[in-house]
């Protein structure tokens, strides 16, 4: 599919991608300079990696603050003349939230209600934040609508459940406008493969580089809705200039719409590598226990942004993976 630019939706604009250095943001805060915007980032670069940053140090419109959400002047200092606030600043990750719930509430709860706080002091046009698909929680109905939500499973479902609840309290109290985008296993380059907490596709590729095992939590069947970076990246843009009340403190799922299993992309992965690599063909997978906090399915119904924002992602989980798998290859 040829690609479409999603450039021009935001052009020339002084905005804050809070989380900068991490994974997402970074991709985030690349296509925000290619369009001529002026680009704050804030970050404590507590997960996130200056290295992220290297293609937005070199423009002369960009701005790194090395600071913390949960302080509130940091947030007003680093919100001062923005018209879109992109807010990405969080701790990730289900088990790092079950190890320790207190301070993922203090970042995720604490210092987005901060943002929020800084955004409608500072009159903001628009408030997008990353939201979660772990807010589905328990509910088994695939595929997921923005509507029905179970029981959150873990600190890191708390907490993001709780983001769209400040975001649309603000919106009604304050008019702030927010939306929110429950992104679905985002996915990409520059995402951190290393640690305990880090997500399965970088693991996945960096072990099979390397000639080891994959390691899956469960017996493989469990299956998500693996979406590639751009993809995101472009549900934001969309979001920030949309044009129409319908958006106006709403949610959106941010997925591609298909699920795979992890032992499909196990799959996937060494067939990219086995011509490059072909000792990746002899690769095992070794299984261990299910993880706490773990759902079975996920699959998201992309129908809503579809509709109101426009979305369309231009990159399957193939596709994607490409991409992926060829940086990793030249920064493994
Ligand atoms: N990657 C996914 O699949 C996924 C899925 C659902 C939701 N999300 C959400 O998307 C956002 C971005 O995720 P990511 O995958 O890029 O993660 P990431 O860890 O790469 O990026 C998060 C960034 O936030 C920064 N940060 C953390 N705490 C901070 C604080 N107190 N003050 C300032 N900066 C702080 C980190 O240093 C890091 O650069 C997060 O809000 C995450 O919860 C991600």
């Amino acid at each position: 599919m040829p690609e479409i630019q999603f450039n021009h939706l935001i052009q020339n604009q002084k905005v804050l991608v809070t989380g900068g250095a991490g994974f997402i943001g970074s991709h985030l805060i690349d296509k925000l300079l290619e369009g001529g915007n002026e680009v704050v980032c804030l970050d404590n670069l507590s997960t996130g990696n200056q290295r992220n940053l290297t293609e937005a140090k070199k423009s002369p419109r960009f701005t790194f603050i090395n600071g913390d959400i949960r302080e509130p002047e940091v947030c007003r200092k680093a919100v001062k003349g923005a018209k879109y606030v992109f807010h990405q600043a969080a701790l990730g990750s289900v088990p790092r939230s079950v190890d320790d719930p207190v301070t993922t509430n203090e970042v995720n709860v604490g210092g987005f209600v901060n943002m929020l706080t800084a955004a409608k002091d500072e009159g903001v046009k628009r408030f997008v934040y990353a939201a979660s698909s772990s807010t589905y929680g328990n509910h088994s109905a695939l595929p997921k609508t923005e509507d029905i939500i179970g029981q959150p499973l873990s600190p890191y479902a708390v907490s993001k459940y709780v983001n769209e609840l400040y975001a649309r309290v603000f919106g009604d109290v304050y008019d702030l406008k927010t939306i929110g985008l429950r992104y679905f296993n985002v996915f990409g380059e520059r995402q951190d493969p290393n640690g305990a907490y880090a997500a399965v596709i970088p693991r996945f590729i960096t072990s099979v580089i390397k000639g080891e095992s994959p390691r899956i939590n469960g017996d493989g069947t469990h299956s998500r809705d693996f979406t590639y970076v751009q993809n995101a990246v472009q549900a934001n843009l969309l979001a920030a200039s949309a044009n129409t009340p319908d958006a106006d403190n709403e949610i959106f799922n941010v997925a591609y719409g298909e699920a795979t299993t992890l032992i499909q992309l196990v799959d996937i992965i060494t067939q990219n590598l086995v011509p490059l690599l072909p000792q990746s063909n002899s690769i095992s997978i070794q299984f261990g226990p299910e993880r706490t906090g773990d759902i079975k399915h996920s699959l998201a119904s992309i129908e809503k942004a579809r509709k109101v924002l426009g979305y369309q992602p231009q990159y399957n989980i193939e596709e994607g993976l490409k991409r992926t798998i060829n940086w990793y290859l030249k920064n493994t």
